[in-house]
């Protein structure tokens, strides 16, 4: 069978980013450019200065790309792009680069949702094994995906209000730890001990979540610390909040595995990257007898590798789009 090279764009927030894969498995190149240093001074992303370093970023990124996989856009055999869920602004930079290279280079032209692509990020550790379930947890995401074949996704539940990442993010900003402060978070929790009393977000019996209660417990306990005179230790903070995170998404996690009768399970998106949170997973499977694969961590976060390997996925089954292709900034996966 001739193989089939995907050039996949990711834009949906603070990297410009391109990749090539091939046959949905192999990685050939890819280049991220992040702005997390032209955002840090925010304290998190600004959508309209995002868009401007995607314009500015983007050619160079691509010429980049083909340059490191020495190919040129005629090896090309078709091309993935993130449509949503995003900032508007950013996707459609990437959007309308690849609705240009499309027309210009007469290449199908295939949509795939962002989380499609955390997801797809595991097949290019060990080719996804079906039914699986999915934790997703990033910057603007928490939920559980159930996949019973390629590019078949129903969602089981999902964040009521924060996302996990977002929480470790305004967490962060209360402590005085820059964005993205999910790493160094996590870095402070394997320093510190559980000495701060925080509450265990939805301990509930369904499979959603909840992080905002979370994260005003924090920042309440900070202020009355402060208020009392009382220096707070972070780094017995960090591990007492990551402790509470991880009880919850494990609580819910083994719920789903019970209930679906799960063998494999994946994590997603940026938050797993997060040791603690990776050495419990593996734990819980372990004891429960399930295969389990983790995302490379610098394909953790955003990246066009994980866009072109699920956009091989997605072309498989059916998803082609025309020049009409928008961007949406929210988004369900189907
Ligand atoms: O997946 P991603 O790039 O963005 C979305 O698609 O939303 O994830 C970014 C998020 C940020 O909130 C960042 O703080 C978090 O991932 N993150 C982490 C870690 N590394 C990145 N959170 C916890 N622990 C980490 N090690
Ligand atoms: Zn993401």
């Amino acid at each position: 069978m001739k193989d089939i090279y995907i050039l996949g764009i990711e834009s949906s927030c603070d990297e410009t980013s391109f990749s090539i894969v091939k046959n949905g498995i192999e990685e050939i190149a890819t280049v991220i450019s992040s702005q997390i240093d032209i955002h840090k001074d925010y304290g998190g992303v600004v959508p309209e200065i995002a868009s401007r370093a995607h314009v500015k970023n983007v050619t160079f990124v691509l010429e980049e790309c083909l340059l490191k996989a020495h190919m040129t856009m005629n090896d090309i055999d078709f091309i993935a792009v993130c449509n949503g869920p995003g900032l508007i602004g950013s996707l459609l930079v990437g959007l309308e680069t690849a609705k240009t290279l499309a027309w210009l280079y007469h290449k199908p032209l295939i949509p795939v949702h962002h989380i499609a692509g955390h997801i797809y990020a595991n097949n290019l550790v060990k080719r996804l094994s079906f039914p699986l379930l999915s934790l997703v947890i990033s910057g603007g995401h928490t939920e559980l995906i159930y996949m019973e074949k390629d590019y078949s996704f129903i969602k089981l539940g999902g964040t009521l209000d924060d996302a996990v990442g977002e929480c470790y993010d305004k967490v962060g900003k209360v402590v005085g730890i820059d964005y993205p402060a999910g790493p160094m978070i996590d870095k402070l929790a394997h320093l510190g001990e559980i000495t701060y009393q925080l509450p265990i977000p939805l301990n509930d019996n369904s499979y959603n979540f909840s992080f905002s209660g979370l994260k005003s417990a924090v920042i309440n306990l900070v202020h009355n610390e402060e208020q009392k005179g009382n220096s707070i230790n972070k780094e017995n903070l960090c591990a007492s909040f990551q402790h509470a995170v991880i009880e919850s998404l494990s609580k819910k996690m083994i719920k789903a595995i019970n209930d679906y009768h799960i063998k494999n399970l994946i994590l997603a998106g940026g938050v797993s990257a997060n040791l603690g949170i990776r050495e419990k997973v593996g734990d819980i499977c372990e004891s429960m007898g399930i295969s389990y694969t983790f995302p490379n961590i610098k394909y953790c976060t955003d990246n066009a590798a994980m866009i072109a390997t699920a956009g091989y996925y997605a072309y498989l089954a059916g998803h082609v789009a025309d020049y009409s292709l928008n961007g949406k900034s929210s988004m369900e996966l189907e």
